[in-house]
């Protein structure tokens, strides 16, 4: 058996443990990886390199994807999904396993209908993948956010001073709200819950002369009411669709300054949360993911993501779990809401 291997989307600390994961299994089976470089760019360039488990071996505890990322898209159109259909057959592949979010999984499955024998593992520092409980990834985010929070939260206290933290998030508030309130955060803002500047500006007039300074965590997502849409740093979309988000933080930092007085910084501690070294957690997960990915190909089982379903690791078809995006559950929403009364 011949195994492709690609990483899509932006990185996620535990890519690298999925790939040793994926190289163990498969050297034990003597079945052959080739490393598909930068996502499903490297599938229409075929751009390829020969993997081998001596090469990762020591790679568990590191960061980022060891055969490159990127956000290609390759169903945008009939021609690039039939280039991949043929690239794989060209390449002599047997079936491909595809690490990655929601966009990187939605092609998967698109790619699995028209024939392509594919094993998807979720991976997203977000957490926004409905076929699983946990994507890796997600528990290192949360713990250099909240640790980003936390030192945030003591300088704020030395000047008396109002903190706004912006943190990644895309459709999901998961990471704002773990890691916001594991840090203790004042108030937690996520995109599932649109807010009224004047409601935080209300918040901050009352809670700032009693507690001296406080931290606001904002989701990157997080939406105004009556503002079209997120905030953008730039309109340019990327191949799926998406802007580039970012700003929200600044934006509501100056609103309070300027409807309080109180002086307020933002802070956007953005992709540094990516590339931690991975949680033991996250680590485990992900040996176990890419393990489990291996034994669906030895199966032939494809069209399949290998999930996280409370403590078992088990398999959800690719249509399922690319079929919605998992937002923060409401008791989790009404939780950070009585902590911030
Ligand atoms: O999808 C994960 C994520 O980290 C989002 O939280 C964020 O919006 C996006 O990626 C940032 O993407 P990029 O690395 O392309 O700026």
């Amino acid at each position: 058996m011949r195994i492709g291997v690609l990483t899509g989307g932006g990185d996620a600390p535990g890519l690298n443990a999925v790939i040793r994961a994926v190289l163990k299994r498969a050297e034990q089976y003597g079945f052959e990886v080739v490393g598909i470089k930068y996502g499903w760019a490297g599938l229409l360039n075929m751009d390829t390199v020969p993997l081998k488990y001596s090469d990762v071996e020591d790679k568990i505890g590191e960061a980022g994807t060891v055969i490159k990322t990127s956000r290609t898209n390759p169903v945008k159109d009939e021609a690039t999904m039939n280039k991949c259909i043929e690239n794989f057959r060209k390449l002599g592949l047997d079936a491909l396993i595809a690490i990655g979010g929601d966009d990187t999984l939605t092609a998967a499955r698109k790619l699995h209908e028209s024939g392509l024998k594919v094993v998807g593992v979720p991976k997203t520092i977000d957490n926004d993948l409905k076929g699983t409980d946990y994507t890796f990834g997600f528990d290192t985010a949360v713990n250099a956010a909240m640790q980003a929070i936390e030192s945030l939260k003591t300088t704020a206290r030395s000047h008396d001073r109002v903190m706004v933290v912006e943190i990644m998030g895309r459709h999901a508030g998961w990471i704002a709200l773990y890691s916001g309130l594991a840090a203790g955060a004042d108030l937690i803002l996520i995109p599932e819950e649109p807010f009224k500047v004047s409601d935080v500006v209300e918040f901050v007039k009352r809670k700032k002369p009693e507690k001296g300074s406080l931290t606001i965590v904002v989701a990157e997502g997080a939406l105004i009411e009556d503002y079209k849409g997120p905030i953008t740093k730039d309109v340019k979309v990327d191949q799926y669709g998406h802007v580039y988000l970012g700003g929200i933080g600044e934006f509501l930092a100056k609103e309070i300054e300027k409807a309080t007085g109180f002086e307020t910084r933002a802070v956007v501690p953005a992709h540094i949360i990516r590339g931690m070294s991975p949680t033991a957690f996250d680590r485990v997960l992900a040996t176990r993911l890419g393990y489990a990915a291996v034994e669906l190909v030895r199966k032939g089982v494809f069209g399949k993501m290998v999930a996280l379903r409370g403590t078992e690791i088990m398999s959800v078809d690719l249509s399922e779990a690319v079929a919605e995006t998992k937002l923060v559950d409401k008791s989790l929403i009404e939780l950070k809401n009585a902590l911030a009364s």
